[in-house]
Parts: structure tokens; C-alpha cells; sequence
């Protein structure tokens, strides 16, 4: 399908986050450490909806939690679980979790109702026949375009998703080969964001993970969505993680790990909740300690690219705040390493799914002091992504993706 570069206006100026990290070198990671967790209600934990839907979708199964006694070795705790989204129902990211119950309930929604089906072939014939021809729209830095793309194309549904430029040939044509339009915007993912936003109408329907002011169910259900991966670590890991290290980018997977690993609980139970964002784009740990959302300007240039967002999530962030002890702001160097490290353990992945343990390795090299993770912990680490530019592992590792 066809691939346009845009040639709209780029994005207004932004306000810096000037986040308070702790002093460091320009090879340091940054902490934060955040002051405001509180009690997050317990109705805010997702319920068994959004699993029961993602259990009749084509291609579901659970995703293997792995022990890798090689990391803890190398990282000096005492276990590391990792939650291996490198495959999910056919992508290579979670991300279809969460487009496709947000799919899901916005059309349920012009629909007044849930329909009923068993297949989905016989939701698409329902949304054919009472909504019309209906076009899925969203920016996205590769992994939610391209899962949204899928829904569309099971569903029936045209397709435009919307990439910033500098976004890799292989994530575009991963995106088109779902029979997705791509068009190529100028400036960040905001300004993609932007440019999506402006298109929604009767006909365009948007999806997007991230929310602004009037905006906020889509996002809220793409959230959702992420529950699934709590559920099944609820049921496959061999007793609860003691640290949960998170990727995040708007910050929609992390208002998911807060919401099913966090409710009901005081400060001082159970795990601690830890971000981690590109240095050059750490817009979550700027809206946390700002107390609002600010824009961390561009470019965002990171190979984390499913990160590299300046603007959090305005319906994430509350969640975000009261959940998260620590956010750590990691540089590229230290996510290649934390990509060879993954490869060495037998789990090739692209950049942003290593983030996880680049933030690991930062809190225990460089904020042991301020953060110390005890020898015992068990750390679940969310490695969110597959290889989805096999050139840059290739960069990275010196050998192609095992496939
Ligand atoms: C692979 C991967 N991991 C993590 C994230 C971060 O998710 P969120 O934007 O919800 O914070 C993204 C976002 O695109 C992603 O693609």
C-alpha cells in the first residue's frame, strides 16, 4: 500500500521537563525517585473482560515468562523473570492487546452495544452492515500502527497510520504489509499524534494509545488491554516480583503494570514500579515531577523508538504517579548492551524490548546508592518487543535475528 511523507506543519514549541535527577556525568543514567505514590483504588484494577476477549481473538496464547539465572548473575539480584512479548498473536510487540480491545469497544460504542459473534468474521459482517465503510486511524512509532493496522485488516477496515519521520524502512513496511496507507509525518510522533487527532470523523475512526484533553476513552481501553499481561503473570510466575521494571513511552503500559500490580495497595506493599525512558525523551518522569504533562522537545532520536515520545499521557499520568517509585532515563549506549546481554541469554529482541534490563543495569551500576535493588529481589523485567529492524540488531549484535 501506498507510503506518502507528509508535508504538514511541524510541531509547536515545547516546554523542557527539567527534571531534578540526580547529579551525574554525561554517561550516567538519571533517576528520579518519586515522592507521590499513594494508594491507587482497588476499582481501578482492570477486570476479567478484557482476557475473555483476548482469548477468542485468532491466534491467542500466553507469552512465556522466562528465568534467566544468566542476568541475575550479571545484575547482581536475585532473580530475573522476563515477560517475553517478542511474539504476540503473530506481531512482533504486545501491542495488540491493546489495539484491538480499544478496536474493539470504540466500534461496540457506535454500535450502542456489544453484538453478538463468535468469530471475527461475524463482528466484521455486523460492522460492515450497520456502520459502513470505516477507515482505523492512528500515529504510532511502529508497534500500536502496526497492531492497529491488523485489527483493521481483520476486521475488514481500511487503514491510515501515521509515522514520524526517521522512522525505520523495516517498521514502515511492517506496518503497509498488514495493507495499512503509512504516511510519513514531518517532525516527532507528537506531531504525528497531532496530525491524527485533527483527521477523526464520521468515517476515520481514531485509536490511539496516548490521550489529550477530550480524548480519553480509546486510550483508557488500549490501557486496559495491557491487563492481559498481568493476568498471565499472575498465574505464571512462581511467586510475585519484588521489582517490575517498565518501558515507557506515553506511558499507557505503565498506568496498565500500576493499575493490576498496584491497586489497593499502601506505599510500602508490594513491588516497586520502576519507568524507563530514552534520556532525550523522558517525558513521564518530566510530568511526574512537574505535577502536569510537559513536552520534552525533539528530535527524539533514540533507538528505543517505541520511547521516543515528548508529550505523556494525560489519562496515565495520575496512575503513573501514584504507582511508580522510580523512573530511570537510559542512553542508547546502554540499551545496545542491554540488546547484546538479551541475545547472549537466547532472547533476540529489538531496542525498546531491551529497555528493561538497560534500566535494570542502570539502577544497579549507577544509583545503587540512592535506589538500592537487594541482592534477593526478584525482578520481572517487561521486554515488550521482538526484532522489528533486524539491520539495527544486526548493527547492534554483529549477527542477523535468529528467526
Ligand atoms: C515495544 C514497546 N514497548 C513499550 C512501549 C511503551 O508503551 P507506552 O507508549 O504505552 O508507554 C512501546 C510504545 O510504542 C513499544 O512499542
Amino acid at each position: 500500500m501506498a507510503v506518502t511523507v507528509r508535508t504538514g506543519r511541524r510541531g509547536g514549541e515545547g516546554i523542557s521537563g527539567g527534571c531534578r535527577h540526580a547529579a551525574m556525568s554525561p554517561a550516567r543514567s538519571r533517576l528520579l525517585v518519586n515522592h507521590h505514590v499513594s494508594v491507587l483504588p482497588e476499582e481501578a484494577r482492570p477486570g476479567p473482560a478484557v482476557t475473555a476477549f483476548h482469548r477468542r481473538l485468532p491466534g491467542y496464547a500466553v507469552t512465556p515468562l522466562r528465568d534467566l539465572p544468566e542476568l541475575a548473575a550479571a545484575t547482581g539480584v536475585g532473580r530475573v523473570l522476563v515477560k517475553d512479548e517478542s511474539s504476540r498473536m503473530g506481531l512482533p510487540a504486545f501491542k495488540i492487546l491493546g489495539a484491538s480491545w480499544a478496536t474493539y469497544r470504540v466500534l461496540c460504542e457506535r454500535l450502542g452495544g456489544e453484538p453478538a459473534w463468535e468469530t471475527l468474521d461475524d463482528l466484521a459482517a455486523v460492522v460492515a452492515e450497520r456502520l459502513g465503510p470505516l477507515r482505523l486511524v492512528t500515529a504510532t512509532d511502529g508497534n500500536h500502527g502496526r497492531a492497529v493496522a491488523r485489527m483493521a485488516r481483520l476486521l475488514g477496515l481500511d487503514a491510515l497510520i501515521l509515522v514520524p519521520e526517521g522512522t525505520a524502512e523495516a517498521r514502515i513496511e511492517g506496518i503497509a504489509s498488514e495493507g495499512a496507507a503509512v504516511d510519513v509525518v514531518p517532525g516527532t510522533y507528537d506531531d504525528a499524534v497531532r496530525v491524527a487527532a485533527e483527521l477523526a470523523g464520521e468515517r476515520d475512526v481514531v485509536v490511539s494509545d496516548t490521550s489529550w484533553p477530550g480524548y480519553e476513552d480509546p486510550p483508557r481501553w488500549v490501557a486496559e488491554g495491557y491487563a492481559t499481561i498481568f493476568a498471565e503473570v499472575e498465574d505464571q510466575a512462581p511467586a510475585p516480583p519484588d521489582v517490575v521494571v517498565v518501558p515507557l513511552g506515553v506511558g499507557a503500559l505503565g498506568a496498565a503494570a500500576g493499575a493490576c500490580l498496584r491497586a489497593g495497595l499502601s506505599p510500602a506493599e508490594g513491588p516497586l514500579l520502576v519507568g524507563v525512558e530514552p534520556e532525550s525523551a523522558a517525558c513521564v518522569a518530566a510530568a511526574v515531577e512537574a505535577g502536569h504533562v510537559v513536552e520534552v522537545p525533539g528530535p527524539h532520536r533514540s533507538i528505543m523508538a517505541g520511547l521516543n515520545c515528548g508529550l505523556a499521557s494525560l489519562l496515565a499520568l495520575p496512575t503513573l504517579t501514584a504507582t511508580f517509585g522510580a523512573f530511570v532515563a537510559v542512553d542508547d549506549d546502554r540499551c545496545r548492551a542491554a540488546v547484546r546481554a538479551l541475545a547472549s541469554a537466547g532472547l533476540d529482541v529489538g531496542e525498546t524490548g531491551a529497555a528493561a534490563l538497560a534500566g535494570l543495569t542502570a539502577l544497579v551500576e549507577d544509583h545503587r546508592d540512592e535506589l538500592p535493588v537487594p541482592g534477593r529481589a526478584t525482578v520481572l523485567l517487561l521486554v515488550t518487543e521482538g526484532v522489528t529492524d533486524p539491520a539495527g540488531f544486526e548493527r547492534i549484535v554483529g549477527r542477523p535475528p535468529r528467526r
